[in-house]
């Protein structure tokens, strides 16, 4: 490791503006950690000073091209846990955490609702994260439009299964939305894809754009509105009496979206900041009627 991260510094000071255009406020000591974390963890265990070599080189090549750690390590931190990603799914990021707090404290003050879909699931880390938390047996499904992104919610859930109490139920389903979806949530999570294709891409990082599933991340802005309509609908639709929708959007668009969640049925719409007081989260009552 020594002699890897000699040529490391040596690659980390001759390219330096090149990574931190790819990966803003990169400095020698995260490099360094990853580099480490690589050698130490991954598939980048090696044998011989060649094949160490070997690995370095594929390691400076996908740095070059900016992919993002996470992809590279396979690795991704959110909430308690830490899950397996590839470029089939979108790296969870932290704002997401706080939905996960809100889905588990109306579960653990609910005790007689148990059924909870999280539909887009992606690496499943807020349908796996809201199983852990909960502290009881809940039934869960997990569904997304993509079988890729499905694969690696399963790889998550063998990896969590054994911290979720006993009892816990846990499908993935691959559904268009709500194509394929039976009805009967006590809660839905979702965070579905809510960048504008055009109109909001120029604020979307190069490297984001670059390497992450763009089905996870835009919508085509002349489908935006009836997108979420129906989406709404179906979600009000599939909801128990009492039931809630909590929806992760874009901090732009969320209040237009609001109305169109009243129209389809909801009550005590609210529009949650995330924890930089951006507007990130809506919530809805599907009210006992
Ligand atoms: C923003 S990502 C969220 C992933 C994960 N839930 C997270 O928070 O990190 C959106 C996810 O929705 C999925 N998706 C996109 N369009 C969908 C649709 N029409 N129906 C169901 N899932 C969809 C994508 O494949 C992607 O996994």
């Amino acid at each position: 490791m020594p002699c890897e991260l000699g040529l490391a510094k040596e690659f980390f000071d001759k390219e330096i503006d090149l990574l931190s255009a790819h990966y803003p406020g990169l400095n020698w000591h995260r490099f360094q950690q990853e580099l480490k974390d690589l050698f130490l963890r991954t598939h980048y265990r090696v044998g011989s000073d060649s094949e160490s070599r070997a690995a370095l080189e594929e390691f400076f090549s996908q740095v070059r091209m900016g992919v993002p750690f996470e992809y590279i390590s396979n690795r991704a931190y959110f909430y308690r846990s830490e899950f397996y990603v590839n470029e089939d799914v979108l790296i969870p990021r932290s704002e997401t955490e706080s939905l996960v707090e809100i889905a588990a404290s109306f579960l653990k003050k609910s005790i007689d609702k148990n059924k909870v879909l999280d539909l887009g699931t992606g690496s499943g880390c807020i349908a796996i994260s809201i199983a852990m938390e909960v502290g009881r047996a809940l039934e869960v499904t997990a569904s997304d439009i993509s079988d890729k992104a499905l694969e690696v919610t399963r790889i998550n859930y063998f990896r969590h299964q054994f911290l979720m109490p006993k009892k816990t139920s846990f499908k993935t389903i691959k559904s268009d939305r709500f194509s394929n979806l039976e009805e009967g949530f006590d809660l839905i999570a979702t965070n579905p894809p809510y960048i504008k294709e055009k109109a909001d891409r120029g604020l979307v990082h190069d490297q984001v754009d670059m390497h992450e599933p763009h089905l996870a991340l835009y919508l085509k802005e002349a489908e935006y509105d009836q997108w979420f309509k129906e989406l709404f609908d179906s979600s009000f639709k599939a909801l128990n009496p009492d039931g809630i929708l909590l929806m992760e959007g874009h901090e732009n668009h969320l209040s237009n979206l609001a109305p169109l969640a009243e129209q389809s049925g909801f009550n005590h719409v609210k529009i949650l900041p995330d924890l930089q007081g951006s507007n990130r989260f809506l919530q809805g009552i599907k009210l006992q009627r």
